[in-house]
């Protein structure tokens, strides 16, 4: 078997891409995942790519760089220093992640393959083009933006896995482009990502909710718990410190959050510090002019998901309603007259002596 470390990291350890072997009865039983008809499914099973999370610290071997030499050495001493607590704190999240993936099935979120119990570790469907974070950055560095049709598609699919997640009383807890895989992304500058994208088709994306190490079932009260990211962990958990119940509107929070990142291509609060204190402030992460031409049901999407009080913020099935809504993407609050060399005029409605305002655009 090859592996090869993936650019990602776990909290315990590295993740691998490798290539799995189909038993011919595994294939048979299951041709249709296996990508087969069933009457090829007696041929030699295929290889399929897959990603394997690592729940405890496996020497990446004498050929890896230096830097990953240096993350696996102080992992395993740690490790070393303390099996009993690390192997306990492993064996609860592969518990727990696995608890919630075995009974889930969605098109939005990364099918569970098996689980390997020497090295402890989740074998997952391989996404082809990472983590989102990554995709984020590589959007960064070019200089371009996401398209609002790739940001509507991004935010559509990740909102139906949400609302997915509810429907089965089950909190995610950790949204945030790094646990957002993608599997289909426009690249920067091509020709789907022109413009506003409108002529971006809906299958040139397709992302996936991964990492359920923190997500927890709820009760009809709510749930209890210290979790998430900072900078994307609501009010509620921040002030209390996960002691007193809260609802799955955690979610709302971070799904403004993340929709930030996609609209600014940076963490919130980035270089901030006292973030805890800000959000319990109130305060939110910084939006520059480039940031607000995005159009205005997206940019209010996002502040709406953000709301201090969870009361204010929209169901994971209202979010998506609002984002598959046909204007969610062509509204725009701004319009720069210098673009169009425009000339504005004001004239006055008969009849009820209301003023109109009026901005002309030059002929074709
Ligand atoms: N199925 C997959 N395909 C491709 N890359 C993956 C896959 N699963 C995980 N990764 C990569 O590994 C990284 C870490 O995975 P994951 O978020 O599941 O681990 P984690 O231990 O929960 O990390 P943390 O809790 O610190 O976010 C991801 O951000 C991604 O880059
Ligand atoms: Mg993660």
């Amino acid at each position: 078997m090859i592996c090869v470390i993936l650019p990602g990291r776990g909290a315990f350890g590295f993740v691998y891409e490798s290539a799995l072997k189909q038993t011919r009865q595994a294939a048979k039983q299951s041709p249709i995942k296996a990508g087969l008809s069933p009457s090829s499914a007696s041929a030699t099973p295929p290889l399929r790519n897959v990603a394997v999370k690592m729940l405890q610290p496996i020497d990446p071997g004498p050929n890896a760089k230096e830097t990953t030499l240096a993350v696996y050495r102080a992992a395993h001493s740690k490790w070393v220093r303390d099996p009993l607590q690390y192997a306990c704190k492993a064996y609860c999240t592969a518990r727990q992640e696995l608890n919630i993936l075995i009974h889930l099935r969605h098109p939005h979120i990364v099918p569970l393959v098996g689980i390997c119990t020497n090295p402890l570790s989740i074998v997952l469907e391989l996404a082809p083009m990472g983590a989102l974070d990554q995709r984020l950055r590589h959007y960064r560095r070019s200089g371009d933006k996401l398209s609002s049709k790739c940001v509507q598609l991004v935010v559509l699919q990740i909102g139906r896995a949400l609302e997915y997640l509810h429907q089965h009383h089950i909190i995610y807890r950790d949204l945030k482009s790094e646990n957002v895989l993608a599997w289909r992304m426009p690249e920067p500058f091509s020709a789907a990502t022109a413009s506003d994208g409108e002529d971006l088709s809906a299958t040139s994306v397709h992302v996936k909710l991964a990492d359920y190490g923190i997500s927890r079932p709820t009760l009809p009260t709510g749930a209890k718990g210290f979790g998430g990211t900072e900078g994307f962990m609501a009010p509620e958990i921040v002030r209390y410190n996960g002691e007193e119940e809260y609802t799955e509107k955690v979610d709302a929070f971070s799904f403004g959050m993340f929709i930030y990142e996609l609209l600014t291509l940076r963490q919130p609060f980035a270089g901030f510090e006292t973030v805890k204190e800000l959000i319990l402030e109130g305060g939110r992460p910084p939006l520059t002019y480039r940031d607000l031409i995005y159009p205005t049901y997206l940019l209010d999407l996002m502040v709406v998901c953000w709301s201090q009080h969870p009361r204010d913020r929209p169901s994971a099935s209202q979010a998506v309603s609002i984002a598959a809504a046909p204007e969610f993407i062509h509204l725009g609050d701004v319009v720069s007259l210098a673009d169009y060399g425009s000339c504005c005029a004001q004239a006055v409605v008969p009849g009820n002596k209301r003023v109109m305002q009026a901005i002309f655009l030059p002929p074709p």
